[in-house]
């Protein structure tokens, strides 16, 4: 089931980030599977610890993607994706130590930052790498 809806709004046009951007949305989409369908916290942890992987992945590629074109603002963006993976170590951290459950509360930052995220800072490198030739 998605939760999420993966729609021309969140492409951006280059084929590798959007494929990226696309996997984190099903990762998130399985912790609210994992939420609605009650799935034990060992497995919600699993879940979540794939998300952390794959988004350091993900901030990792398009950082090198910015900085291989010289992108000015850069620095300002690795700052923004080192929020969003601080956040996911401390809910990583908070439910393990049994200080927090997986919540809806949870799920909305994930969802509202990842999708904002895209469509605000991420849409803005989109004009600069096709005029690089970048697809
Ligand atoms: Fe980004
Ligand atoms: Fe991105």
């Amino acid at each position: 089931m998605g939760y999420i809806e993966w729609s021309s709004y969140l492409e951006l046009g280059i084929k590798d980030v959007d494929d990226q951007h696309h996997k984190l949305i099903d990762i998130i989409n399985k912790l609210y599977d994992g939420l609605f369908e009650e799935h034990t916290k060992e497995i919600q942890l699993e879940v979540l610890s794939g998300l952390l992987k794959y988004t350091e992945e993900h901030f990792k590629d398009e950082e090198e993607l910015l900085r291989v074109h010289n992108f000015i603002d850069n620095e300002e963006h690795i700052k923004k994706h080192k929020e969003f993976t601080d956040k996911i170590i401390y809910y990583h951290e908070s439910i393990t130590a049994g200080k927090m459950v997986m919540s809806l509360d949870i799920l909305s930052y994930l969802t509202e930052w990842l999708t904002g995220h895209i469509q605000g800072i991420d849409k803005e490198y989109v004009a600069f790498l096709k005029n690089k030739g970048v697809v």
